[in-house]
């Protein structure tokens, strides 16, 4: 029978061997060494102290006290003051950890118009440690156990509600499943569908057709792009593929800013029907419309037809990591099992917390007041493009924190968006989210997370670009 006792104290690991001919306090010494001069144990680190070990090693403090001063005496280990024992900061043989290079700094930019991202300084931090407070506060134990794969029943039920009230979704607590953000449920409907042979999925061109391309393939599904106009998707041009189902952004489309018409929702809709085809509804910043009411999700229209996803990403953060599908009841059960094998359920204390941020009001109160800064935002650059480069065409405010700029036909997309940021100004092409590359000059311009100071000195910066006619 091995005589080995292993113990793991709290703080440190050691196994001795009563059976060896080794002494113990040999035994701990050596492994102590080994310890430091192989990394586990840090410069700086804290050991335990000899009484805590000894108890532990069911050893006299005795022999720990010897251990500890033999490999002071050596060194490897420091205690100043009778305060405790730590690793000497200059352990012998310690490994070099691996080297790795310097991150560069970023480059000082006078404005980043990165498209797609809040406010990151205006995320409701306070709010959102509130709303985890209470979550865990009123939570009851049973709560804390692997929860049901469609997320949290009150979440279900207050995002139903929410998505009810704001976003006209057709949306039973029951059809609601609780996702890693978009990106997540996105991958789990494409999953769902292709397990039912429907592998050829189209895509918005322009559109994140790379980010789609790649979560198709994860499924082994392919994408067609399908041409986007003035008025959203061209339905006609979706008809004569043969993909059976379409991801769209119907409420302000990704990356062209347009709102999918009256008249194309309906036609979509008729597509889905006669060609038993399938719409995923990409919902991702439709809480931010300025110029006249919300237009519905397409959901609502046909809620037999569409997955509409949904985010915070946009609306808090997306480091948050939380969204939602509402899934048609044919493909409930396959969507629930999928994300259940993906992760069994999104993180409860975090679905918990978002269900008590929205039923406060904390959530309203918070799209509000960003609704109101992005529409100041959106203002300074209609109005600094008017005043700099008045020529410029802008599209694609009705909603959102992005618009597109169109340049003169002949202007050189990629050329200004280098030169713009030789001047410290970022901004980016569309020519990057079309299947070819091509297409008239345009610039998306994301302001949420620009400041209006920036806004202004950027567009200013970058005007003579703006007016050059090559
Ligand atoms: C078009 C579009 N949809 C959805 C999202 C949000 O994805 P997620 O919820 O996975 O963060 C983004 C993020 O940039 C996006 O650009």
């Amino acid at each position: 029978m091995s005589a080995e006792r292993s113990t793991s104290g709290p703080e440190l690991l050691l196994t001795l061997d009563r059976s060896a001919a080794t002494p113990l306090r040999v035994q701990v010494e050596t492994q102590l060494r080994d310890a430091v001069r192989t990394g586990r144990l840090g410069a700086g680190e804290r050991v335990p102290s000899s009484r805590a070990l000894a108890s532990y090693l069911g050893l006299s403090r005795g022999v720990i006290q010897e251990c500890y001063a033999q490999l002071q005496a050596e060194g490897y280990l420091i205690s100043r003051g009778g305060s405790m024992t730590r690793v000497a900061s200059v352990s012998v043989g310690t490994q070099t950890p691996p080297t790795k290079s310097e991150p560069r700094p970023a480059p000082r930019l006078v404005a980043d118009f990165e498209s797609g991202v809040p406010d990151l300084g205006l995320v409701p931090r306070q709010d959102w440690v509130w709303a985890v407070r209470e979550a865990c506060r009123v939570a009851p134990n049973s709560a804390l156990h692997y929860g049901d794969p469609r997320g949290d029943l009150t979440l279900r039920e207050v995002l139903s509600a929410y998505l009810r009230r704001v976003r006209a979704v057709d949306a039973h607590a029951d059809q609601v499943v609780v996702c890693a953000g978009f990106q997540q449920g996105l991958g789990i409907a494409l999953q769902t569908l292709a397990r039912r042979g429907v592998t050829r999925v189209a895509c918005e061109d322009p559109g994140s057709i790379g980010l789609l391309t790649a979560a198709a393939a994860t499924v082994g599904s392919e994408t067609v792009p399908v041409p986007v106009d003035d008025l959203g998707i061209d339905v006609a041009a979706l008809a004569a593929t043969d993909a059976r189902v379409v991801i769209l952004t119907p409420a302000h489309q990704w990356p062209t800013g347009v709102v999918l018409a009256a008249e194309r929702r309906h036609q979509l809709v008729a597509w889905a029907r006669e060609h038993d085809a399938y719409i995923i509804e990409d919902d991702y910043d439709a809480e931010f419309r300025y110029d006249r009411e919300p237009v519905g999700s397409i959901q609502g229209l046909a809620p037999d037809r569409v997955i509409a996803l949904g985010t915070v990403s946009k609306s808090l953060a997306p480091a948050l990591r939380l969204g939602w599908a509402v899934v048609p009841n044919e493909l409930l059960d396959d969507v629930t099992n999928a994300k259940r094998i993906a992760d069994r359920c999104t993180s409860v204390i975090d679905q918990l917390a978002l269900a008590t941020l929205i039923e406060s009001g904390r959530f309203d109160r918070h799209l509000r007041r960003m609704r109101a800064e992005y529409s100041e935002r959106r203002d300074t650059l209609v109005e600094a493009l008017a005043t700099h480069a008045p020529h410029v065409r802008v599209t694609g405010l009705a909603a959102g924190f992005h618009a597109v700029a169109h340049l003169p036909d002949d202007a050189d997309e990629q050329d200004i968006v280098d030169r713009a940021l030789a001047l410290g100004v970022r901004i980016f092409g569309m020519a990057r989210y079309t299947s070819t590359g091509d297409g008239p000059p345009r610039l998306v311009l994301g302001f949420g997370n620009t400041s209006t100071r920036a806004i202004r000195s950027g567009i200013a910066t970058i005007a003579e670009l703006l007016n050059e006619t090559p």
